[in-house]
């Protein structure tokens, strides 16, 4: 089977990463019956530059033919963080209805857990953050700006067919887990009309599902919990801005940000999902191939699971995770001195060996 993927490479390290998780598709590319068709665009900070926008007109139209869109990092110096996001990233999310926001918190055989005497069977669970309502709405203004009595406003936007959707993603991905437990973040203590319907969706959908155990927290001790009890959680839901949070906080107890995947789901295969590190451009590194390419390859990995890829992916992550446990080539955010192309190197090698 061909799947055509789009890439955006985008900025910074994006542009060095980005070749790295290609490499790992070209060499499973070898095996009979599986082949990509790459469609690279070049849409970054470096095209805003040229063209005064992040992407051409029809853009978004030239990126739906694809079966998959895997992005690297947009964002630099120069151009401000709301042009780069506002300007690629959120206009892909949303036309797409990229709604589900998949990041697995899960600590890979040989690395480090900045939780003390912590190891891979205590940190495994996957975040499920709604992308496309919530809290990120542009709903909102402002009033008197420059006066005393200068305000802003900003709305929550819930909906009942947003809440649904996400929650029924959820409610699936842990039926497909062995332990079968979701847990959900919510703010129905202090937050009294958008929290509270939030809550009533979950309970609505939790019948049909009576084999999952759901367990309900206020985001603040779920926050807590996530850094002194990660073996209690397995999937873990919430709305587009808790979600957003504790995405960042479980990847920083599993190694860091350069090990972090991410996905933009949506589940209809008629519509290509977006994959990305979670990791941005990061020009302070750029340029030096000692970018970690780890949260690129498994980005690659939960692109390979969506594509239907069952095997290759687990390869690919089998292969990842041999030498993250052999532990002798490392990128330096690691502890190692390898380089991003030697790490990707001993990966594929790995894979193919
Ligand atoms: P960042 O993730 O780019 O970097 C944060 C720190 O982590 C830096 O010290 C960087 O060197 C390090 N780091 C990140 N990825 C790494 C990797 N793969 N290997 C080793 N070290 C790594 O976040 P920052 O500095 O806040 O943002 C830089 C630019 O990236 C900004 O323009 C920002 O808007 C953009 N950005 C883009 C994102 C995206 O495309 N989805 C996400 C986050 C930021
Ligand atoms: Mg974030």
């Amino acid at each position: 089977m061909t799947h055509r993927i789009a890439l955006i490479p985008g900025d910074g390290i994006g542009l060095e990463v980005t070749p790295a998780g290609v490499r790992c598709l070209e060499a499973l590319a070898q095996r009979p019956g599986l082949n990509f068709d790459f469609t690279e665009f070049p849409y970054s900070c470096e095209y805003y530059a040229r063209h005064g926008t992040m992407m051409p007109e029809d853009g978004i139209e030239q990126l739906r033919g694809h079966d998959a869109i895997l992005l690297g990092a947009v964002g630099y110096p120069g151009v401000p963080d709301h042009v780069s996001l506002w300007g690629l990233l959120l206009p892909i999310r949303r036309e797409f209805q990229q709604y589900v926001n998949l990041r697995p918190v899960r600590l890979l055989r040989g690395l480090t857990s900045a939780l003390r005497d912590r190891g891979p069977e205590d940190i495994n669970y996957l975040v499920v953050r709604e992308n496309n309502e919530g809290e990120y709405s542009e709903i909102g203004g402002r009033l008197y700006d420059g006066l005393p009595e200068a305000m802003a406003v900003q709305a929550t936007v819930i909906t009942r067919k947003g809440s649904e959707r996400i929650l029924d993603y959820a409610f699936r991905t842990a039926q497909s887990r062995p332990r079968r437990r979701l847990a959900y973040a919510t703010k129905s203590n202090g937050i009294k009309h958008s929290m509270p319907f939030w809550d009533e969706q979950v309970a609505a959908m939790a019948p049909q599902y009576p084999d999952i155990a759901v367990e309900q927290y206020h985001v603040d001790i779920l926050a807590a919990n996530l850094v002194t009890h990660p073996d209690w959680f397995d999937v873990v839901v919430g709305t587009n801005l808790f979600g957003d949070i504790l995405s960042d906080l479980g990847p920083a107890t599993a190694g860091g940000i350069g090990v972090a995947p991410s996905a933009n789901i949506n589940p209809d295969p008629a519509i290509p999902s977006m994959f990305e590190p979670v990791h941005g451009s990061a020009p302070d590194i750029a340029g030096q191939n000692i970018a970690n390419p780890i949260a690129m390859i498994w980005t690659v990995v939960m692109m390979l699971e969506d594509l239907g890829e069952q095997s290759a992916a687990d390869d690919l992550m089998g292969a990842l995770e041999a030498v993250t446990g052999e532990g002798k080539v490392l990128t330096r955010d690691l502890g190692g001195n390898a380089g991003t192309t030697e790490f990707t190197d001993r990966v594929i090698a790995e894979l193919t060996g």
